[in-house]
């Protein structure tokens, strides 16, 4: 069995194991979550028809995960990130993203390109490139550390299952170097980066596995930041309990744009340094 270390940096993502400590904080999550979805205050998240409802920030947790006097998030993927990615980070309200039968529908204003990209490709991306303007432009805004998803309700038989491009984060990362080479890292922010993105995330859908992940509750997924991932169309012959597929998403971000394209695990104060991910053939 590969290291988890060499795994993560090889492949861009990690799958933990049920454990109960995470069990134990989604069961004491998911009522919080059902009432943060179902809260007419948060009906502006509901997208894509009612059939995605996108929920940033409205997870009422603390930086250490608690949701009301329930347990902090702790487990195998928290130590993971303490040992491995670099100094703690305080967990900001999670995402919630809960997904109905029917995703994806067409959104009034929605282009045929842009609603095929969600149902025919994932509506892949990189998180933290975030969209500007009319044709839309791409900058990076949030230099994220890394990403961890928590299930809070699955179904069966692909409702909406998180989707990834295996090593695709070693050519996002190689692209974005060259896109950012000799530029003052204060204005990166406000580099243009859409081409190169489309251009990069067209190379990882050739030479990268699409693997889908359908976590049960108690799992973990743990993204690189660079990781191309996105979210399936709802399977016909899919099941779901009638609150949705729900997910907690986690994404911390470091205080300088310029950590983003630091070197993975640099974090790790007296360990040796990893090399660079491979790019995969
Ligand atoms: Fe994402």
């Amino acid at each position: 069995m590969i290291d988890p270390v060499a795994g993560f940096l090889r492949d861009g993502w990690l799958r933990f194991a049920a454990e109960p400590a995470v069990l134990a904080w989604a069961a004491h999550a998911l009522p919080v979550a059902i009432d943060a979805a179902t809260d007419p205050a948060n009906a502006h998240w509901l997208r894509c028809g009612g059939t995605w409802f996108v929920g940033v920030d409205t997870l009422p947790n603390d930086a250490a995960g608690r949701v009301a006097e329930g347990p902090a998030l702790t487990g195998a993927a928290q130590d993971f990130i303490r040992r491995h990615l670099g100094p703690a980070l305080p967990l900001h309200r999670a995402q919630l993203s809960i997904c109905y039968p029917g995703y994806p529908q067409p959104m009034p204003g929605e282009s045929e390109a842009a609603f095929g990209f969600r149902r025919d490709r994932d509506a892949a991306h990189v998180d933290g490139l975030l969209a500007q303007g009319t044709p839309k432009q791409r900058f990076l805004r949030e230099p994220h550390a890394w990403i961890l998803g928590v299930p809070l309700v699955t179904g069966q038989g692909d409702a909406s299952p998180t989707v990834l491009w295996e090593g695709s984060h070693a050519i996002m990362r190689e692209a974005f170097a060259r896109a950012f080479r000799g530029i003052d890292p204060a204005c990166w922010g406000e580099l243009d980066i859409t081409g190169i993105y489309a251009e990069a995330r067209r190379e990882a859908f050739l030479r990268c596995p699409r693997v889908v992940l359908e976590l049960q509750p108690g799992e973990v997924c743990l993204f690189h930041r660079h990781l191309l991932h996105g979210m399936a169309p709802w399977a016909e012959e899919a099941v779901a309990p009638a609150c949705g597929r729900i997910i907690a998403w986690f994404r911390p971000q470091r205080a300088l744009l310029q950590t983003w394209m630091d070197s993975d695990l640099d974090g790790r104060s007296g360990e040796s340094q990893m090399p660079d991910p491979v790019i995969p053939a």
